[in-house]
């Protein structure tokens, strides 16, 4: 499977993660993809549910994607924009990107937000305490060279093409509202915030949120599956254990990078929680990665007895 990539990008965007994500999910035809921390949206997305409601408590990510959905936003208006702005990005330099990001904060144009995400120090998404985007620049003033605006309108026309092909919502809400609407042959798709780790404006992230999740899923009649973090070199996830043991949790070692350098290259064992058996069985590969975090071996790879 070849994921197709989001217009727009996110901390903890789950491309990597996108494949596995898939093999596991399981929803009804009949039912609807519910994926309430959506960010950057790839993980529904490359679902192609026929029926989805994509949620997110940051406006400026669902009025982008709803610009797209209403035709206010297409590829071509993209390319047109991207070529202006990116055109005086090159001739003024840095000065130009803080100017946009001004102008963002005032009005939250959508299209500004793509050259922001697009152009930012490491293609993130942080907001300050008052809520404005607050990422410096990439230092990349020939950013928009016209290979790089075709990628990102090909992006763009991938999801307007879904968007009028399928029955897509896009929502601004936080995640209760959102969890309690699902019925049962609905699927919930969960990606929370990784408490104590990319806190800001609109990703801070409590024990107590974190207990609410789990409180609402265990009462939801839907499947879900929910993503989160299982150990690192340092590390476990005690979350896991307190609020998971019922479930089925299946982990995957990923690799991130802290820099540039291929030394910093950190292991991280991500892992999904799901309440029904898994649909493929755990294979000899995931065995190995186990083995690399021995102790988690027996703890956590557990077949409970999941919701019917
Ligand atoms: C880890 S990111 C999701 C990444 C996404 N799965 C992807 O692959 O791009 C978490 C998202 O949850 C959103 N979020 C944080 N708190 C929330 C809340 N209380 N309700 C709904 N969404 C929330 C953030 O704005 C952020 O977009």
């Amino acid at each position: 499977m070849t994921v197709k990539v989001p217009p727009i990008k996110c901390q903890g965007i789950k491309t990597k993660l996108v494949e596995w994500i898939k093999d596991h999910s399981s929803l009804d035809n009949n039912g609807t993809w519910i994926e309430p921390f959506m960010g950057s949206g790839v993980v529904g997305f490359n679902m192609r549910p026929s029926r989805a409601v994509f949620a997110d408590i940051n406006p400026h990510i669902i009025n982008f994607y709803n610009s797209i959905k209403q035709g206010k936003i297409t590829a071509g208006i993209a390319k047109e924009f991207l070529k202006l702005e990116g055109g005086h990005l090159q001739a003024k330099g840095e000065g130009h990107y803080y100017e946009i990001r001004e102008r963002f904060n005032k009005d939250g144009n959508p299209l500004d937000m793509l050259f922001l995400n697009r152009a930012c120090f490491n293609g993130i998404m942080r907001f300050n305490k008052k809520g404005g985007f607050n990422v410096p620049f990439g230092h990349k003033p020939e950013r928009f060279a016209k290979s790089y605006i075709t990628k990102i309108t090909n992006q763009i026309k991938y999801v307007a093409d879904a968007v009028s092909q399928y029955d897509w919502e896009f929502v601004c809400a936080d995640f209760r509202k959102i969890i309690s609407s699902a019925a049962t042959n609905d699927f919930i798709y969960c990606d929370p915030p990784y408490i104590g780790r990319h806190v800001d404006y609109f990703n801070s992230w409590s024990e107590n949120d974190e207990q609410e999740l789990y409180n609402l899923l265990n009462a939801a009649k839907a499947k879900f599956i929910l993503s989160t973090w299982h150990s690192n070199q340092y590390r476990e996830n005690l979350a896991l254990e307190k609020y998971a043991s019922n479930y089925t949790v299946l982990t995957r070692e990923h690799f991130y990078h802290v820099g540039a350098s291929e030394k910093n290259r950190k292991p991280m064992m991500e892992a999904i929680v799901l309440n029904y058996n898994p649909l493929t069985p755990v294979t000899l590969e995931t065995e190995k990665q186990l083995a690399l975090f021995e102790k988690t071996k027996k703890e956590y790879v557990v077949y409970s007895s999941p919701k019917p």
